[in-house]
């Protein structure tokens, strides 16, 4: 018995040395978050601590390493963000309507000491993954946007693959993720490999996808953590964007079942978060930028309508149905239910559309001052609904 743990433990040790040993590597490539006319936050994450910088010129045909370039680092009330692995940078004074091309550097800490910092191996973005990369910022003046919603990937990517596909992603600007893309988010690997991976290989180390929550992804230790993966300035799940004709509106249903509910430990408190919501509805209502919006899209991964009636349905029914039906909303983007449904616009109940994607549909809308045009297209790659509302 002696023998066998002493072998155990040998292989053990050995295996944590060979890990310690390994130089530094990427854990998850980049994405972009908050894409601006003039700013854009760039994200990955790394196997070790490490002190990160983003290299980044403007696209002149030139080679990336015909020169130095300039280098743009995260920074935290005076101080470099560095010694974590998740690497975030926030680049602004950019041109509107540019092409940039960037690379990523990551340099691993090996220890961060009071007065001294010392370093081990790195990692590029050219020399390790084999890319420069490029981003455009949005233009000053959006004539038009198109933008793809998915919901309830649930930790897999090959499925979000056939959906972004069906959306078409390649001509898309934006995604739009409403919620439950991970089933809880207890270890990186939830969100690595459950569907950031794929989406930095199939479109958002060079266009932006917006996260909206679902019920999934505030279950798990790391949960509470969340935006620290998908940083927004403000520091707020639930957001409005604007791009153009196009007004957004995020909302963040939390868990679908009563704050009560043993499920939760006692540690949840979304009716109070959703009444918040809805004072926050009201003052997005008065604001010029929401009157003068030719188009006002909600984002929200449970609907208030259909469903079997959950705690939070009803919540979202009776706190945020009401305002919104008075705003002049164009449509309802939602989730959840993992069946696809359609509610008409029925001025007794709801005063605009509202569509729950499946789990397996994807919802393409495009967006000019002359229309904006939904279709819903399933997993074989049938359309299933498609509006046009001018
Ligand atoms: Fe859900």
């Amino acid at each position: 018995m002696k023998r066998l743990l002493f072998i155990f433990f040998s292989i053990l040790a050995l295996n944590l040395y060979a890990q310690q040993d390994k130089p530094i590597a990427f854990s998850c490539p980049p994405y972009l978050q908050e894409l601006g006319t003039d700013a854009v936050t760039i994200v990955w994450h790394t196997t070790k601590p490490a002190f990160s910088w983003v290299e980044l010129a403007e696209e002149d045909g030139s080679n990336f390493q015909a020169k130095s370039r300039t280098k743009y680092y995260g920074t935290i009330n005076g101080q470099i963000d560095a010694g974590s692995t998740i690497q975030k940078i926030r680049i602004k004074g950019l041109k509107p309507g540019t092409t940039y091309n960037y690379r990523l550097v990551s340099k691993e800490i090996l220890n961060y000491g009071a007065y001294s910092v010392s370093y081990g191996s790195w990692v590029s973005s050219d020399n390790h993954l084999g890319k420069i990369f490029s981003f455009s910022t949005l233009p000053e003046k959006i004539e038009k946007v198109s933008f793809i919603e998915v919901s309830d990937i649930h930790n897999n990517p090959d499925k979000l693959e056939v959906m972004l596909k069906n959306g078409g992603i390649d001509n898309a600007d934006l995604v739009l993720f409403n919620g439950d893309m991970t089933s809880e988010f207890s270890h990186e690997s939830d969100l690595f490999d459950g569907f950031l991976k794929k989406s930095s290989d199939m479109f958002a180390a060079t266009k932006p996808f917006l996260m909206v929550r679902g019920n999934h992804e505030t279950r798990g230790l790391l949960s509470k953590d969340l935006m620290k993966y998908f940083p927004r300035t403000d520091n707020k799940y639930y957001f409005t964007k604007s791009y153009g004709p196009l007004f957004l509106i995020g909302l963040d249903c939390g868990e679908d079942k009563p704050d009560s509910d043993i499920a939760y430990s006692g540690l949840a408190a979304y009716d109070e978060y959703r009444t918040e919501q809805a004072e926050w509805l009201k003052k997005v209502f008065e604001s010029s930028e929401f009157k003068n919006a030719q188009y006002k899209v909600v984002i929200c991964h449970i609907s208030p309508l259909g469903g079997d009636g959950w705690h939070a349905q009803n919540d979202i029914k009776e706190k945020w149905l009401p305002i919104l039906n008075k705003a002049g909303i164009t449509l309802m983007l939602c989730g959840h239910e993992h069946t696809f449904n359609y509610f008409k616009t029925n001025k007794e109940v709801n005063n605009f559309p509202i569509i729950i994607g499946s789990d397996k549909s994807c919802t393409r809308v495009d967006v000019s001052k002359d229309a904006l045009t939904t279709k819903v297209i399933d997993y074989d790659g049938k359309n299933i609904l498609m509006l046009n509302i001018k």
